[in-house]
């Protein structure tokens, strides 16, 4: 089972302002195919030094093999998401939003405002989903085919 952390980024969710839709539903994504194990959950504000101490900690302390982000990916002035996790990886993985992109702009041309990264961080595999429940759903569906190999060369 790969050891899993789901982090929500959003100010009114932190803030108990908005239902977080998008955690509970990659959790249930992950846990329905079987090989994931959702360990951590957490929401956050859209606070760029809050994001890399959370990544950070998850990947160095909790021995985890993947962390999925969900929100903050747009264009908006709160919109931090992947410069922080740019900032705490080693090593990108610029396929893994390429193949998002790529499938969404199938869906809509809006996918294109996803500014969402990936990358690697010693042994964890960090990704940047979108904030929405809807957005969450084809993205993490259009990865989650080659997701257990990227996982395995990483052990
Ligand atoms: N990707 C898919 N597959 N479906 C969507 O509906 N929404 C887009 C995009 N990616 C969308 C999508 C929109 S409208 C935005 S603004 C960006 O994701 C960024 O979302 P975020 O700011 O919630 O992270």
């Amino acid at each position: 089972m790969y050891r899993t952390g789901i982090m929500t980024l959003s100010d009114k969710g932190s803030q108990g302002l908005r239902e977080d839709k998008s955690g509970p539903l990659i959790q249930t994504m992950l846990e329905s195919s079987g090989i994931y194990e959702v360990v951590k959950t957490i929401i956050l504000p859209d606070d760029i030094e809050t994001i890399k101490n959370a990544l950070i900690d998850w990947a160095d302390n909790d021995d985890l093999d993947l962390i999925l982000t969900t929100g903050g990916t747009g264009f908006s002035q709160r919109d931090w998401t992947p410069e922080a996790t740019m900032a705490v990886c080693d090593r990108t993985a610029p396929g893994i939003p390429e193949a998002m992109r790529y499938a969404s702009l199938q869906i809509t041309p809006k996918a294109m405002l996803s500014r969402a990264a990936a990358g690697i961080r010693k042994k964890t595999l960090i990704i940047n989903l979108p904030g929405s429940p809807k957005a969450v759903k084809e993205n993490l569906e259009a990865i989650l085919p080659a997701l257990d190999h990227g996982l395995e060369m990483l052990l």
